[in-house]
């Protein structure tokens, strides 16, 4: 595991979009793994940045993302589709039939899981960006989830509920159910990328890296992943304790530089 610490949120960003860009210049057809909330906004807009300066096209990338509401349409303002589209894909020349997003047909839903890893098949994603809930969620496998789970429709935690209130009016309008890949999938990318801010997700970020691989804060797992990079701000890190057992690389400390 490899740690980035970065003086601010702004930072993290642009050093995650980074390696994404550099990861794009080399491989055009890269298959991209993409995450919704609050944190790869930044990643977002320094990658339309990049692609507004013709240094990246999406042209020929294929994105999947981790996961969707299920309960409101593709429509809703705050389906992850309608996210994508708003904070990414309509300000890019990605070609549509390049994008994987769960579907959430409820009239579909029992084949909703196995139809996305169809998707997934064959499409070994070369880099995963992905947050992380405070309850140590990536994707939505809560606590408790199978770490050898595919995709799945998962009842949402209520912290996670909780979490992502601030996007509707109220806890009552935020979906009870989700499809998401699954911690199996997640671990299948070749890279995988976390980024995480504030204070919120200090004490989290430091299970993540020195606590004990379980179920219980599934981002744990990410320990065993041989290519994995998180990159924080400095208030994601403060509880981090930098002398533990997990074997990491302290890389970066942004505000030293
Ligand atoms: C979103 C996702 C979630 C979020 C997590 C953190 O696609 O998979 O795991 O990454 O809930 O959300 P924010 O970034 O809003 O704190």
């Amino acid at each position: 595991m490899k740690i980035i610490i970065c003086k601010d949120y702004a930072d993290a960003s642009q050093q995650a979009a980074a390696i994404v860009i550099k990861a794009l210049i080399v491989n055009p057809k890269l298959k991209l793994g993409l995450a919704t909330g609050s944190s790869p906004l930044g990643i977002y807009k320094n990658l339309i940045d990049a692609y507004k300066k013709n240094i990246i096209s999406f042209k020929d990338v294929k994105t999947f993302n981790l996961d969707e509401y299920v309960g409101i349409s593709r429509s809703h303002p705050e389906s992850y589709y309608s996210f994508m589209y708003e904070n990414l894909f309509k300000d890019v020349d990605i070609n549509d039939d390049n994008i994987n997003i769960p579907n959430n047909d409820l009239s579909r839903v029992d084949d909703l899981a196995e139809e996305y890893d169809n998707k997934l098949l064959g499409n070994q994603r070369d880099i995963q960006l992905l947050g992380i809930g405070s309850n140590g969620h990536i994707g939505f496998n809560e606590p408790g989830t199978s770490l050898s789970n595919e995709t799945f429709i998962v009842e949402l935690d209520e912290q996670t509920r909780e979490d992502n209130s601030r996007f509707f009016s109220s806890i009552e309008e935020v979906p009870k159910f989700a499809i998401t890949m699954g911690i199996k999938n997640i671990m299948y990318a070749k890279k995988i990328i976390l980024i995480a801010s504030g204070i919120k997700k200090a004490e989290v970020i430091n299970k993540t890296v020195n606590g004990e691989i379980s179920n219980k804060v599934p981002a744990t797992i990410l320990q065993l992943h041989p290519n994995c990079t998180i990159i924080i701000d400095e208030d994601a890190a403060s509880k981090l304790e930098l002398d533990k057992k997990v074997d990491y690389t302290y890389s970066a400390l942004s505000s030293k530089r």
